[in-house]
C-alpha cells in the first residue's frame, strides 16, 4: 500500500489540475469559514439567516419543493452546508478522498445553480454555473492522472483503515475550523436610533440620497408625499450594491439584473433576487431625518 502524502498528491498532478484544485479547494474552505464567522447566518431575526435565504429561493427554484422541507430545519441545514464546505475544501487541498470530495463539491454547485443562480440572465453572470463546470473538469483531470488503482471507483475504500482515519481527520479539522471561525464572529450591532441623516430643508419631497446605515451598510433614503423610507443597498440575491435608476425610479443591481421598487416596500420587480430589499426605520424629527 503506497504511503499517503499531501505533497505527492500535488506533485504528481499537471499544472492545470493544480490550478483548479487550489481555486476550488480554497474557495470552498473560505466559503465555510465565512459562514462560520458570519453573525447573521444562524440568527433568526436577521436578513442573512440561512432560513430566510432558503425561504427566498423556494418560490422560483425548480427544486423549491425540496428546499421548502429544509426551512423548518434551517439551522441543521446551515450546519451541514457550513461543515460540508469546510470538509470539501480541506479534502480537496490535502488530497484526502479527492475524487469523492470533488463529486461533493460538484453536488453543492449543482444545488446552488438550481436555487441561487437559476434565474440569473445571461447565464454567464452566474458564478455557480462556472464552478459546476470547473468541478466536472477537475474530476476528469484527477481521474486521468490518478494511478490505475485509484481509477476503479471515486468512492473511498471504507475497508482501508488508513483512508477512514484520514477522512475522520478531515471531519475533525472541519469542526475545529468552524468553531475557531465562530469565535471571531462580530456581534450584530444594536440599532442606533436618533442619528441624523440629513436636514429636512436640504431634502425636499421627491428626493433620494445614498447614506451609510448605522450597521455600516450602504443604504438609500427616499422622501415622498407619503413620508420617508430607507432601504439597504445590499442586493438580496448575492450582496452586490444596488444603484438608483432615475429613468425608472427603481433600485437596480448591476450584477445579475435585479430590480427593486422603492415606492413599494423595496419589492422585487425583476431578476433573481428572492425577496425585497431590507428596510431601515427612519423618521422626521424636528428639522432632520433620523434613524428610528
Ligand atoms: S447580486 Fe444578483 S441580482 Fe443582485
Amino acid at each position: 500500500m503506497a504511503r499517503f502524502s499531501i505533497r505527492d498528491s500535488w506533485r504528481t498532478q499537471s499544472t492545470g489540475t493544480r490550478v483548479l484544485r487550489l481555486m476550488l479547494g480554497g474557495t470552498w474552505l473560505y466559503g465555510g469559514l465565512q459562514k462560520a464567522s458570519d453573525a447573521q447566518f444562524f440568527n433568526k431575526g436577521s436578513s442573512g439567516y440561512i432560513g430566510a435565504q432558503i425561504t427566498g429561493f423556494v418560490k422560483n427554484s425548480p427544486i423549491g419543493f425540496i428546499l421548502k422541507h429544509m426551512i423548518e430545519h434551517a439551522t441543521l441545514a446551515g450546519w451541514m452546508i457550513l461543515l460540508g464546505e469546510l470538509a470539501i475544501g480541506i479534502a480537496v487541498l490535502t488530497g484526502v478522498a479527492l475524487q469523492a470530495a470533488i463529486l461533493g463539491g460538484a453536488s453543492v454547485s449543482l444545488i446552488l445553480w438550481l436555487s441561487v443562480t437559476w434565474h440569473v440572465y445571461p447565464y454567464f453572470l452566474g458564478s455557480d454555473t462556472a464552478y459546476l463546470v470547473m468541478w466536472i473538469a477537475l474530476f476528469f483531470l484527477v481521474r486521468k492522472e490518478a494511478p490505475a488503482r485509484a481509477r476503479k471507483s471515486p468512492i473511498p475504500n471504507l475497508k482501508d483503515r488508513r483512508e477512514v482515519v484520514q477522512m475522520i481527520g478531515v471531519g475533525v479539522t472541519a469542526v475545529i475550523a468552524a468553531l475557531a471561525a465562530g469565535g471571531l464572529k462580530k456581534k450584530i450591532p444594536a440599532p442606533v436610533t436618533g442619528t441624523k441623516i440629513v436636514d429636512l430643508s436640504k431634502f425636499p419631497v421627491g428626493s433620494n440620497m445614498q447614506f451609510t446605515a448605522p450597521d455600516g451598510n450602504p443604504a438609500y433614503l427616499f422622501r415622498t408625499k407619503v413620508g420617508v423610507f430607507a432601504y439597504s443597498a445590499v442586493c438580496t440575491h448575492q450582496g452586490c450594491t444596488v444603484g438608483y435608476n432615475s429613468a425608472d425610479n427603481t433600485l437596480d443591481c448591476p450584477c445579475h439584473g435585479g430590480k427593486f421598487d422603492p415606492a413599494n416596500g423595496g419589492k422585487v420587480l425583476g431578476g433573481p433576487p428572492p425577496r425585497p430589499l431590507d428596510t431601515y426605520k427612519v423618521v422626521i424629527q424636528g428639522n432632520s431625518i433620523v434613524t428610528a
